[in-house]
């Protein structure tokens, strides 16, 4: 029986587009440091990055965070912003010396109260806001006293934990405990082109596991405060590892640098060991007996989801000699980043690069999406950070075109959508960042920003992608090619 056969044309306006679950939660993301200025205000105490951008030759152009972007008087002007970008979500991070001066003892009203009007503002423009414990500004008293290769940092942290959740608990459902432990660890104390610039390979190993450790305390001092509903969670930034060629001697040197990168946090984090190949392959630098019984079960806590930062993959091979880490993308420095990896050379992966000389490749963040759902079926995502630095500037007409971040943007929010469809449970997406702002040894020299920062008046520019952004956001979808949202 011959019938009409009518297949259904798609409708040209929504034809490409790529929809987005209902739920799926828009943010955009922050980091203390990185904007707050007032460094010195209301009895704010130095961190661990005061010191070091006030040390000569430590950041590009002398640049410090003592102003930034001036967000600590300005944070009703950029929360205005956030609602016109329309976002759901807000991803901010408390900065430990201006609530705990110090790094010990009571909480400081003032600086409590700073976070505590943010959160009300953010609420009453309907904007979750998603609490960062710890975005590397560690108090400079603790690091006085050996800072994270000290076990009693980890403590310190664990209760400051409690302090800000005894203050914002009421209000703020989702929490993490720490933004991308391996940068505090391997550039703070390895490579040491992070704060607080130290450069030995077995402090930074200890810097990890007491960072795992602060993990889990500050998880459970967490859970004792929050109501049930809470959301507790880590930001890793995982990285994607490609071997340059099939052969045994690079597939190897890729799984070192998986091991030094992600599984020294994913193994205690969330099986509750750490792996045996990381401890083999770092035995000469420390006999890790640091790690007490029961310190691994303390670690291992549930999560009700993981953070994942995502910028760029990392290219390697085996090395016959030393390896040539400083072309790893994290800075440059004598000293490497990476225990028991020294004969593993980084390469540039191939493509355009982004302002930072990381390459544009949103298949890393697709494979590696997938990747961890093949290691952890059951836990649930959030992408807490993605974006890129390009050089903007104003037009004469006022205005920042910036279509580079936004095919970028475009390019990486394709590739969630695609790993969502191949049933990777990604629940959200956090454009890093608002606003340009302190890159830390950068300095002020990228900008990231969907909104541009005139730093000599403070004034506030939205980016032609800021604009883009705020469609997405608002059509919960992505336009089938990059200038149609703008
Ligand atoms: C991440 C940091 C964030 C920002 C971006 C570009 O590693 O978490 O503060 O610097 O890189």
């Amino acid at each position: 029986m011959a019938t009409a056969s009518r297949t259904a044309e798609p409708d040209p306006e929504t034809r490409g587009v790529r929809a987005f679950p209902p739920g799926f939660l828009w943010g955009t993301a922050t980091a203390a440091y990185q904007i707050e200025g007032a460094a010195d205000e209301d009895g704010r105490t130095p961190s661990i990055w005061d010191t070091y951008s006030h040390t000569p030759g430590r950041v590009r152009n002398g640049d410090t965070g003592d102003t930034a972007c001036d967000h600590y008087h300005l944070w009703r002007e950029d929360v205005a912003l956030m609602a016109d970008l329309g976002v759901g979500a807000y991803r901010f991070s408390v900065s430990w010396p201006r609530v705990q001066p110090t790094g010990r003892g009571p909480a400081s009203p003032k600086g409590v109260d700073f976070y505590s009007r943010l959160v009300d503002e953010l609420l009453d423009k309907g904007i979750q806001p998603v609490v960062t414990l710890y975005h590397w500004d560690l108090p400079q008293e603790l690091e006085d006293a050996g800072g994270w290769p000290e076990r009693d940092t980890a403590h310190r942290f664990a209760d400051y934990a409690g302090l800000v959740a005894d203050a914002l608990g009421d209000r703020v459902t989702t929490w993490t405990t720490l933004n991308e432990p391996w940068c505090s660890a391997f550039l703070g104390y390895g490579s040491g082109v992070h704060a607080p610039g130290r450069t030995d390979q077995a402090d930074a190993l200890r810097a990890a596991h007491h960072l795992n450790l602060a993990h889990g305390l500050g998880t459970r001092a967490l859970r004792d405060r929050l109501p049930t509903g809470a959301r507790t969670s880590v930001t890793l930034n995982l990285h994607h590892v490609r071997s340059l060629t099939d052969g045994d001697a690079d597939r190897d040197a890729a799984r070192r640098i998986d091991g030094v990168a992600n599984r020294i946090f994913t193994g205690p984090m969330l099986r509750g060991e750490y792996p045996e190949d990381v401890l083999r392959d770092t035995a000469h630098l420390t006999d890790w007996s640091f790690v007490r019984d029961g310190d691994t079960e303390t670690i291992h806590r549930p999560l009700d989801f993981l953070g994942v930062n995502y910028y760029s993959p990392t290219l390697v091979s085996a090395a016959s000699g030393p390896g040539s880490h400083t072309a790893d993308g994290h800075g440059v420095s004598d000293h490497s980043p990476w225990p028991g990896a020294d004969d593993v050379a980084f390469h540039r992966s191939p493509g355009t690069t982004t302002a930072m000389g990381w390459a544009v490749d949103p298949d890393g963040l697709y494979e590696l999406l997938l990747r961890v759902k093949g290691d952890f079926p059951e836990l649930p995502l959030v992408i807490t950070e993605n974006g890129a630095a390009f050089d903007d500037y104003v037009d004469p007409e006022g205005r920042v075109h910036d279509p580079e971040r936004i095919s970028y943007l475009h390019g990486h929010l394709a590739a969630v959508h695609r790993a969502i469809e191949a049933g990777v449970d990604v629940r959200g997406y956090f454009l890093w960042s608002l606003l340009d702002n302190f890159e830390w040894g950068h300095g002020y020299s990228k900008r990231f920003g969907a909104v541009y920062v005139d730093y000599a008046t403070r004034r506030r520019i939205p980016k032609q992608s800021f604009h883009w952004y705020a469609r997405v956001v608002r059509d919960g979808a992505l336009p089938p090619d990059p200038g149609a949202g703008a």
